[in-house]
């Protein structure tokens, strides 16, 4: 382990939290493996954080088994990592039931198998590692359930619920679970809902976070142990009246 090099694997790092994330860890780790379909975007980053991070490119739609065995073949090559940021996602927007099935099972596979998958991976060398961080990236949604992301916010749902399982079981080991929850957050992300008839202008200007905020908060809440986080006032003040909401339900 002694020539190990701090290493970081983000999916959906092209764009969005997954590009921040890289920007972030590429001052504290000296390998980040950058992974998402779109190469042009991910050699662009390389770029960028070059003579900061050493960046592998692994171009892999995480929607497949040839996909997310690509993503797990270069965590085992260019790991152990020390951080995993299970990040790419996507959302559809419209009832359940109008909406055709391809693009719900899109989001179970790369919210959740994939997620599962790497994780699994990631765990054996960050115990060998005696620690290492996990971040899943889920969404503010799972605190206020509501229409038109049914499947979107379930898949996000889960992520909760494992992270927090997950921290129990490897207490002890120095690894670090987190479930992070961004609210509205100017990415490319509300763009893909656009197609689907979103109209990300009708939210609130108060609402909006930045991708450097969002990211700076998660990073910043890994010491604390927390494993739910959600970043913002705001946005904490949302997930507050929701969970309350929630309890009200088992009155
Ligand atoms: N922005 C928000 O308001 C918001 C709020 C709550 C939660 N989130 C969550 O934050 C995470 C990041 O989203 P973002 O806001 O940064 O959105 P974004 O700007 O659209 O970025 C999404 C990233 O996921 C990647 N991705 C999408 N489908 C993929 C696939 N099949 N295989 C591999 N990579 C894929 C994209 O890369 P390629 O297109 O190159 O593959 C891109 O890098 C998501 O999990 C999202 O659910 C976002």
């Amino acid at each position: 382990m002694s020539a190990h090099k701090s290493t970081a694997l983000v999916t959906g790092a092209s764009a969005g939290l997954g590009r921040e994330f890289c920007r972030r860890l590429a001052g504290t780790c000296e390998v980040i493996i950058a992974v998402a379909r779109r190469a042009t975007e991910l050699q662009a980053l390389a770029a960028e954080l070059e003579g900061r991070a050493e960046v592998h490119c692994v171009e892999a739609d995480l929607t497949s088994v040839e996909g997310v065995a690509r993503a797990m073949e270069a965590l085992r090559q260019q790991g152990p990592v020390d951080y995993l940021v299970n990040n790419a996602g996507f959302s559809t927007y419209g009832a359940f039931a109008d909406l055709p099935i391809e693009g719900q099972r899109g989001m179970v596979s790369l919210h959740i198998d994939a997620t599962m998958s790497l994780t699994r991976a990631a765990i054996p060398f960050m115990r060998e590692l005696g620690g290492g961080s996990i971040i899943n990236v889920s969404s503010l949604v799972t605190m206020a359930p509501g229409k038109d992301v049914a499947v979107y916010g379930a898949t996000k749902a889960f992520l909760n619920y494992f992270s927090q399982a997950l921290q129990q079981e490897l207490a002890g080991t120095g690894i670090r679970v987190q479930a992070l929850c961004p609210g509205f957050t100017r990415t490319e992300f509300q763009d893909a809902m656009a197609t689907y008839g979103f109209d990300k202008e009708r939210v609130p200007e108060e609402f909006w976070m930045s991708a450097e905020d969002v990211v700076a908060e998660s990073l910043a809440a890994l010491d604390s142990g927390r494993v739910m986080v959600v970043p913002g006032e705001g946005n904490r003040d949302i997930a507050r009246a929701g969970l309350a909401y929630q309890a009200g339900l088992l009155q």
